[in-house]
C-alpha cells in the first residue's frame, strides 16, 4: 500500500462474481472514497482461460499465484470457487501478509480452521460475507453485532435454487422434475443440480454459520444432510392441509454444549417469518438468548448482489490494513457433533394403508412401542387407496427411524412415504 490511502487489489477469478466486484469498485470508487477515506484500486485480476473475450477489465494473468505474491498488489479477493487452487492461493496470500476476501463456501466449509490460523499467524483479515446467503449480511452480524449474546438456535433458507423449486411445488403443484426443469431454464439450476437438490451447497453453509454462531470447529462433512428430490408434490399439499410449507432449512442448534446441524426439508408452520421466504430468496433466522427472535432475508446468489456482500469486506479489510490492525479471527473451539440419532424433532408421515378396521391402532401402536406419540392424524382416500397423514410431538431420531423400520414390516402398511420433520412449531 503506497502512502495516500489507494489500496492496491488483485482478483482471483472473473466469473460472475469477480466481473461484478470490478464493476462495482468502478461504479463505486468514488462515493467509497468520500465515504472511508480510500481508494480501491483493481491492478490484476487472474483466470484460467486467456482466450475468453472479456469486457470491463484488461490486465489479466493466467498465473495465479505470480498475483497472489506480486507486491503491487495489497489485498486478494478469491471468487474461483472449489478447493484446488483455491486453498493454495488463500494459504500463500496470508502468509504473504496480504488480506483475504473470499466467496467460497467450500473452502471455508473444508479449511476454516487452518485458513483462520494462518490469518491470525499474519495478523491479517480472511473475510468470507459473501460465502453464505450471498448479499446478506449475516458474518458481519454473528461476528460482532451478536458477539455479547448467546445464540440457541439458527435456521436458514440458504439455497435459492431449492426455495425456488419448492416455491414451484407449493404455488403451481409441479413435481420436482416440471420445477426443476424451469429452475434450469431460468438460470437458477445448473445442468447437474445435485450439489443444490441434494443439499450440499446448504450443508456447507450450515457448517460456516454453525462455526461462527458458536465458535465451534464445524466441517461439511459434520453435517447430517438430505436434499429435497424425494419431496413430492402430494407431500406439499398435504402439508399445506396441515397449515404447514416445506421448506429446505438449515437448522443449527447448540445442545448443552454440543452442537447439531443438520440440513433437510422441513415443514415450517405457515405463520413461521420463513414461511413467507419465497422463490429464489434467501433467509435466516437467529434466536439469540437476550435479541430474541431476528431474521436475515435478501438475495442469496447473483454476480452484483455476492459481489456486494465481498465489496464490503474489502473495505473493512482495506481499512484494517491501512491502520495495522484486523478483525480478529473467530477462535473455534472443539466439540461434539451431535449425531443425528441423538437430534429431537417433531415428524410429519404419510403412510398408504389397507383400508380396513383396526389399521389405526396396529399403526398407533408400532408409534408407541418406540415412545413417538401422534399429535395429529388425518385419514385421506377411501378404498385400496387409503392414506394416513401423522404428526408427532417431539421425539428423539432414532425412536422414529425404529417406527419407520416397524411400520415398514406392518402387513397394513403398503407404503411408507416421506418422513418430514416440523420445524418452527415448538
Ligand atoms: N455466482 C453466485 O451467485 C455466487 C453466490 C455466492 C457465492 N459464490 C461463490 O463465489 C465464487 C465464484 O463464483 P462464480 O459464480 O463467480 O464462478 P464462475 O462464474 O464459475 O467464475 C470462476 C472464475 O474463476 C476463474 N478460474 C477458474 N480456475 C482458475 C484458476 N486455476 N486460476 C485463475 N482463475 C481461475 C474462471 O476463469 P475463466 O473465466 O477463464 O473460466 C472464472 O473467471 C465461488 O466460490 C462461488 O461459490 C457465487
Amino acid at each position: 500500500m503506497d502512502g495516500n490511502a489507494t489500496v492496491r487489489v488483485g482478483v482471483l477469478g472473473y466469473g460472475n462474481v469477480g466481473s461484478a466486484l470490478v464493476a462495482l469498485v468502478a461504479e463505486n470508487g468514488d462515493a467509497i472514497e468520500a465515504r472511508t477515506g480510500l481508494r480501491l484500486q483493481v491492478t490484476r485480476v487472474a483466470v484460467k482461460d486467456m482466450s475468453k473475450a472479456r469486457a470491463g477489465f484488461d490486465n489479466f494473468t493466467a498465473d495465479a499465484m505470480s498475483l497472489v505474491t506480486d507486491p503491487e498488489v495489497d489485498l486478494i479477493v478469491e471468487v474461483i470457487g472449489g478447493l484446488d487452487p483455491a486453498r493454495d492461493l488463500v494459504l500463500a496470500a496470508l502468509k504473504a501478509g496480504k488480506p483475504v476476501v473470499t466467496g467460497n463456501k467450500e473452502l471455508m466449509a473444508a479449511s476454516g480452521a487452518e485458513l483462520f490460523d494462518a490469518a491470525a499467524k499474519a495478523g491479517v483479515d480472511l473475510l468470507f460475507e459473501a460465502a453464505v446467503a450471498g448479499a446478506i449480511p449475516l458474518m458481519r452480524p454473528l461476528r460482532e453485532s451478536l458477539a455479547g449474546d448467546r445464540i440457541q438456535r439458527v435456521l436458514g433458507i440458504v439455497n435459492g435454487t431449492t426455495n425456488f423449486i419448492l416455491t414451484r411445488m407449493t404455488e403451481s403443484g409441479a413435481s420436482f422434475a416440471d420445477a426443476l426443469a424451469e429452475a434450469q431454464a431460468l438460470g437458477y439450476a445448473e445442468r447437474d443440480p445435485t450439489a443444490d437438490v441434494e443439499g450440499h451447497d446448504a450443508a456447507a453453509k450450515a457448517a460456516i454459520i454453525a462455526s461462527l454462531a458458536f465458535g465451534v470447529r464445524v466441517v461439511a462433512g459434520d453435517v447430517y444432510r438430505e436434499g429435497i428430490s424425494r419431496v413430492t408434490a402430494d407431500d406439499i399439499r398435504m402439508a399445506g392441509r396441515l397449515g404447514y410449507v416445506v421448506k429446505l432449512l438449515a437448522v443449527i442448534d447448540a445442545v448443552g454444549g454440543e452442537v447439531a446441524v443438520r440440513v433437510h426439508p422441513a415443514m415450517v408452520p405457515l405463520a413461521h417469518p420463513l414461511a413467507a421466504v419465497r422463490e429464489s430468496f434467501n433467509a435466516v433466522f437467529v434466536e439469540g438468548a437476550a435479541a430474541g427472535e431476528l431474521m436475515f432475508y435478501g438475495r442469496g446468489a447473483g454476480g452484483r448482489p455476492t459481489a456486494s456482500a465481498a465489496l464490503g469486506d474489502v473495505i473493512d479489510a482495506a481499512a484494517n490494513l491501512r491502520q495495522g490492525t484486523s478483525a480478529g479471527v473467530p477462535g473455534l473451539a472443539v466439540a461434539r457433533i451431535r449425531p443425528m440419532d441423538e437430534v429431537h424433532s417433531q415428524y410429519y408421515l404419510s403412510l398408504d394403508v389397507a383400508d380396513r378396521p383396526g389399521v389405526l391402532e396396529q399403526v398407533a401402536a408400532a408409534f408407541a412401542r418406540h415412545l413417538v406419540s401422534i399429535v395429529q392424524v388425518l385419514q385421506v382416500g377411501m378404498g385400496g387407496e387409503a392414506r394416513l397423514v401423522l404428526v408427532t410431538h417431539t421425539a428423539l431420531e432414532r425412536d422414529m427411524q425404529s417406527t419407520l423400520a416397524e411400520l415398514r414390516d406392518l402387513d397394513a402398511v403398503d407404503r411408507v412415504g416421506t418422513l418430514l420433520r416440523v420445524i418452527g412449531a415448538e
